[in-house]
């Protein structure tokens, strides 16, 4: 029965081939947490491009761009009436953030959105992230003298809890919110912590 048996064999490796040919994709399409773990601290980092979409995002960017200026917008245009960063990130002369953003949200479309501390970067340290490849975002966060001198501890602090990154979750009416559920943005941001922190490789 030699001819059963070779289609029986090639029906085998063709089956077989195929279900190489339907897992791969699947498995690069949707790396899981789970994967990750298993990994553990695989160098190559996805630990943390698996939430860099987040500081990416318009809500973050506004002010992590380059420019003596705060933007505006999903589309990041310059904010408007002339606001200036000025040396320590509140605005020049009279004219202070604080003039018109407070601590929290105004309700109504096109009104001034707050957060505590609502300002830029310093002159001196403006923290823009603008045109950076994922190594050098990476690098940039981590490092003490680009990042005003925080460890990794602090710095996962910050990202995890403090208000004005907080704000990009609830950035008020009208305004869309960065694209990661703040718990899972947390729980990627510790995950990329334990594994060492590793950056993306340039
Ligand atoms: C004269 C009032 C005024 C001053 C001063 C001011 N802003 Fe604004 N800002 C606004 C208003 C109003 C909006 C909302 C615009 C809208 O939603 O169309 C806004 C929006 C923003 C946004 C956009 C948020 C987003 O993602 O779309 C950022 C960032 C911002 N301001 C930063 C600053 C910073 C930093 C300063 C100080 C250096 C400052 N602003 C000073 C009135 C002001
Ligand atoms: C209204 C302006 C504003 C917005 C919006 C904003 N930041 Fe910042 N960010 C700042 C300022 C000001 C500092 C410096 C604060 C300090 O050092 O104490 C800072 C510092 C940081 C730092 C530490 C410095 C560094 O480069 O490592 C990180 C990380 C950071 N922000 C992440 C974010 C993320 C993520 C978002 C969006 C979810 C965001 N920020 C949105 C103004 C802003």
């Amino acid at each position: 029965m030699k001819p059963t048996h070779s289609f029986i064999a090639g029906f085998t490796l063709a089956a077989f081939a195929g279900a190489l040919w339907v897992s791969r994709p699947l498995v690069a399409a949707e790396p899981s947490a789970a994967a990750h773990a298993a990994v553990g601290a695989s160098n190559d980092g996805t630990l943390f491009t698996a939430f860099v979409p987040v500081l990416r995002h318009p809500r973050c960017m506004n002010c992590h761009s380059k420019g003596d200026f705060p933007r505006q917008g999903d589309d990041g245009h310059r904010h408007t009436m002339n606001v200036r960063r000025g040396p320590d990130g509140h605005g020049v002369t009279a004219e202070k953030c604080s003039t018109c953003h407070q601590d929290h949200n105004l309700a109504g479309a096109h009104l001034p959105p707050g957060a505590p501390q609502w300002g830029l970067p310093p002159a001196n340290m403006p923290m823009s992230w603008q045109g950076l490849t994922d190594a050098l975002l990476c690098a940039s966060i981590k490092d003490p003298k680009q990042n005003k001198g925080r460890n990794l501890d602090q710095l996962v602090e910050h990202l995890t809890e403090d208000k004005l990154v907080g704000w990009g979750w609830n950035p008020g009416e009208g305004r869309t919110p960065v694209p990661i559920p703040h718990d899972e943005f947390s729980a990627k941001v510790k995950q990329w912590q334990a594994a060492g922190a590793p950056c993306p490789a340039r």
